[in-house]
């Protein structure tokens, strides 16, 4: 079986009603990142960063996977699939593909902020803050903050470096390492974007580019390839 690395951002989520990041609409421009989402917002105010993932782990109970997360999955009939996400939410998983590497965290986990090996799932939307690990230390939310590093690069990394074919789907690449999964893909790599306002800033070679939304696009992509397999 071929090997494909599916790269997913905000956008696959946009149809299921979940907000992306620079889109006109999006987080970034009703929250300041460097308040919510940095490490040093975490140092500096913690209940407001707790509270911010709060916010959005409560909206991920009141939404679904779309038709662009289960197209994924068919393609696991005659592909070695792995989805790498930039993505805290859990559609994926929801919709049932097998094998996501998260590169951001994920919403639906908190961790130990005395040992980040201390991995724990949340029951519920809520953290308190000041909910404590077994180690007596506060916990925080399993997230990638900008400026901590980015522990699942490196299978994200073995898992393009042995691909046939990448999707990269409903991300601006504006955020790195993530974006260098592209444009460090090995050259004769097929690749497809999927994304309305696709656009690549550096010169990528065997690229389909489909500007629609990922609920129209992937479907068309998934058909392709699965016709491709038989
Ligand atoms: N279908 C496909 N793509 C879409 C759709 C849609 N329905 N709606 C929007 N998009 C595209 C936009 O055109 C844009 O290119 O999704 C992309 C969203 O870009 P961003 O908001 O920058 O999200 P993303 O690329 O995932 O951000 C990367 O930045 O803030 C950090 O950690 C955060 O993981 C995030 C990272």
């Amino acid at each position: 079986m071929k090997n494909i690395v599916v790269l997913t951002g905000a956008g696959i989520s946009a149809e299921s009603g979940v907000p992306t990041f620079r889109d006109s609409d999006g987080l970034w421009c009703n929250y300041h990142v460097e308040d919510v989402a940095t490490h040093e917002a975490w140092e500096r105010n913690p209940q407001l960063v707790n509270d911010f993932y709060n916010q959005r782990r409560k909206q991920l109970y009141e939404v679904e996977p779309n038709a662009a997360h289960y197209a994924l999955v068919k393609l696991e009939d005659c592909y070695n699939v792995t989805v790498v996400t930039q993505n805290i939410d859990d559609l994926h998983e929801r919709a049932g593909s097998k094998n996501i590497i998260h590169l951001h965290g994920e919403l639906k986990k908190v961790r130990s902020t005395k040992d980040p090996d201390l991995i724990y799932d949340l029951d519920g939307w809520e953290l308190k803050y000041g909910t404590k690990c077994e180690l007596g230390s506060i916990l925080r939310p399993h997230i990638v903050f900008f400026n901590e590093a980015v522990p699942n690069m490196e299978p994200a990394m073995r898992a393009t470096e042995k691909a046939d074919i990448i999707i990269v789907i409903g991300t601006s690449l504006q955020v790195y390492p993530a974006a260098s999964l592209l444009y460090y893909a090995p050259p004769d790599l097929k690749k497809y974007l999927v994304d309305p306002k696709a656009e690549v800033q550096y010169p990528v070679t065997h690229l389909t580019i489909l500007r629609e939304k990922a609920t129209l696009g992937v479907p068309q992509v998934v058909e392709t390839l699965l016709n491709d397999a038989k």
